[in-house]
């Protein structure tokens, strides 16, 4: 049976090892990522605005503003340059920012959000795209959303909207990278135990816990296992797909305590028996 996409059999990778895997984002979550990978024998690259988190590091990397567009071109460039074309590219920079009330927040505090999370994550895509495209060995890429992007949040009026258009974008663009064997996905995490969520009041961190039915934060390598699937080889007929990764959280939303149905009042808390021709008794 001959390929659909010749590109795809010819010359894709047998594994991670050995692949250069550009991870952008060294935080709670892009940290534990890019140790994993190097633990699989990856060559890795890491990019952030903050250069003591690539030092502290150990890894080699960049200082990359994912904002500045020309920056994006050149950073990519200059790590193809030193380890070859990526096989992929893991964007988990971002901000979360104040909340944001619709009435009360200016463009200008909604522009930052839209810049650093969406348009920051479209520009290193598309830096790191043109070299997965000319090298012609197919790809990956996984952008970061969030459990945000699904339905309204009060306060959320920047972040959520980010990260909806993260994932609309994703979208569109693994229609478009499909003819060359590139994948792109979206990983949407719930509440992961990261400095990014680590700061909110006690309070807000309890009331977080208690909509997750597996009842705890998610950890960095539990988000890194997923990622990870995503990134190998073979998992080469999973585009366009966005992951959510959350202890269960948007499966029990709408439910009130998002657990169980024996917390909604009105409901029996015992199961009723059920006769053999189906009555209820
Ligand atoms: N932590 C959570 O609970 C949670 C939940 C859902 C989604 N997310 C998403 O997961 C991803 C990773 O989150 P995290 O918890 O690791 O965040 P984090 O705050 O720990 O790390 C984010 C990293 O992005 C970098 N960064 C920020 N602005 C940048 C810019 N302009 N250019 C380059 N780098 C920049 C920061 O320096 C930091 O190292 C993010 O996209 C976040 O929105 C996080």
């Amino acid at each position: 049976m001959s390929a659909a996409n010749p590109m795809e059999e010819a010359a894709m990778p047998a594994s991670l090892a050995g692949e250069h895997v550009i991870v952008v984002g060294l935080g709670g979550m892009g940290l534990p990522l890019a140790r994993s990978l190097v633990a699989e024998g990856a060559v890795v690259s890491v990019c952030d605005l903050d250069s003591g988190r690539i030092e502290a590091s150990g890894l080699t990397g960049a200082v990359l503003d994912v904002t500045d567009e020309d920056a994006a071109e050149r950073v990519i460039g200059a790590l193809v340059e030193a380890s070859g074309p990526p096989w992929a590219l893991c964007v988990t920079a971002a901000l979360v920012g104040r909340p944001a009330d619709a009435l009360t927040t200016s463009s200008a505090d909604l522009r930052v959000l839209m810049e650093v999370n969406y348009l920051g994550t479209v520009n290193v895509d598309r830096a790191a795209a043109r070299h997965m495209v000319a090298a012609g060995r197919g790809g990956r890429i996984v952008n970061w959303s969030s459990v945000n992007a699904v339905g309204g949040t009060r306060g959320g009026c920047a972040y959520a909207p980010s990260k909806a258009a993260v994932e609309s974008f994703s979208q569109c663009l693994a229609l478009e990278l499909a003819e060359y064997a590139v994948t792109v996905n979206v990983v949407r995490p719930g509440s992961v135990d990261t400095p990014m969520i680590n700061d909110l009041p006690e309070e807000a961190k309890a009331r977080d816990r208690a909509r997750i039915p597996l009842g705890r934060w998610g950890r960095g390598p539990e988000i890194a296992h997923v990622v990870r699937m995503l990134l190998d080889p073979a998992a080469a007929w999973v585009t366009g797909s966005i992951v959510t990764v959350d202890g269960g959280m948007l499966a029990a939303a709408g439910r009130p305590s998002g657990t169980s149905a024996r917390d909604l009042p009105n409901l029996p808390t015992e199961p009723r028996s059920v006769s053999t021709r189906g009555e209820r008794s």
